[in-house]
């Protein structure tokens, strides 16, 4: 079972400078809200309540503001800065003690996902006992990314990063579970030849004793890139078009939370105040209206 997760949120956001320069990549705007509210909706529609999330150092005031505690959501967030990016793995080291040798998931603050049976893939996979389990969409650009070699039965075979020889189509999102062992496995890892602990050869060690699974996020839903700034405008007219057509908004945090009923009317209206007079608040406003 997996009731903690990790956002790794840190990095430089280099590729979107000067966007980044005064502005964590994860607190610019995905259309109408901060980027890090998609890969958090993610974990809330997971039902996970227990949220570490990774910072650059220097970056916590910002986050604060925005996200104080989780409370207002009927979660609990805690934060943790990391000096410099080491590697996705690098999570596992600094969150050893919010892991407390348990089962964990790993998000990456970029990462965006969209689909209508989410929620029931997100929920099966946090049952995940032992082992460790990855989603995989396909995409055209294999070789942008983390990928998945499978049988025909579905069965992973080979985990390559960014392998410039075609070898399958289907990347590894940056979506993970983990069972509890993941921390001992970390501390065994070796950087790779660009100094960084590589979230593929983690993989690879569950892979080789047998205990990597799989699940397919299908045609049906999107895993959308937010690594450069032709990806953000992108991302945004997704969700601008899915919004302004349905009525409904994409990773409205205290919406999920207002359903999953860890709060109430009245941390509604508080997050009305809060948010100040605009569209978001007058979303929320109908939702308890
Ligand atoms: C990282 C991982 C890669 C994964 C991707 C998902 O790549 O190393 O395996 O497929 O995230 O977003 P990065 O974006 O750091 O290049």
């Amino acid at each position: 079972m997996i009731n903690k997760a990790i956002i790794l949120a840190g990095g430089m956001g280099t590729r979107m400078s000067p966007l980044t320069k005064a502005v964590n990549k994860q607190l610019l705007p995905i259309y109408d809200k901060p980027l890090i509210f998609y890969p958090l909706s993610i974990l809330m529609l997971a039902k996970i309540k227990d949220i570490l999330i990774i910072v650059n150092k220097g970056q916590l005031s910002q986050y604060k503001k925005i996200l104080p505690d989780g409370k207002r959501l009927g979660i609990n967030i805690i934060y943790k800065e990391q000096n410099y990016p080491k590697g996705l793995p690098d999570a596992f080291l600094l969150g050893e003690k919010f892991i407390d040798n348990k089962n964990v998931a790993l998000i990456l603050g970029d990462n965006f996902f969209y689909g209508q049976d989410l929620s029931s893939k997100l929920i099966k996979s946090t049952k995940l006992k032992n082992g460790a389990k990855v989603i995989l969409h396909k995409v055209i650009k294999p070789e942008l990314y983390g990928v998945a070699k499978t049988s025909k039965s579905g069965k992973i075979i080979s985990i390559k990063e960014k392998p410039k020889k075609y070898i399958s189509d289907l990347a590894v999102t940056g979506l993970y579970f983990f069972d509890k062992k993941v921390v001992e496995y970390t501390k065994k890892l070796k950087p790779s030849s660009r100094n960084e602990l590589e979230i593929a050869d983690l993989l690879n060690v569950y892979l080789k004793k047998k205990k990597l699974t799989s699940d397919i996020l299908g045609r049906g839903g999107a895993w959308l890139d937010t690594g450069s700034i032709e990806d953000f405008y992108k991302t945004s007219a997704f969700v601008s078009a899915i919004e302004n057509r349905q009525g409904f908004k994409i990773a409205c945090i205290e919406e999920i939370a207002f359903n999953n009923k860890w709060i109430n009317k009245k941390e509604i209206l508080d997050a009305i105040q809060f948010y100040g007079r605009c569209d978001y608040s007058n979303y929320l406003k109908k939702l308890i209206s």
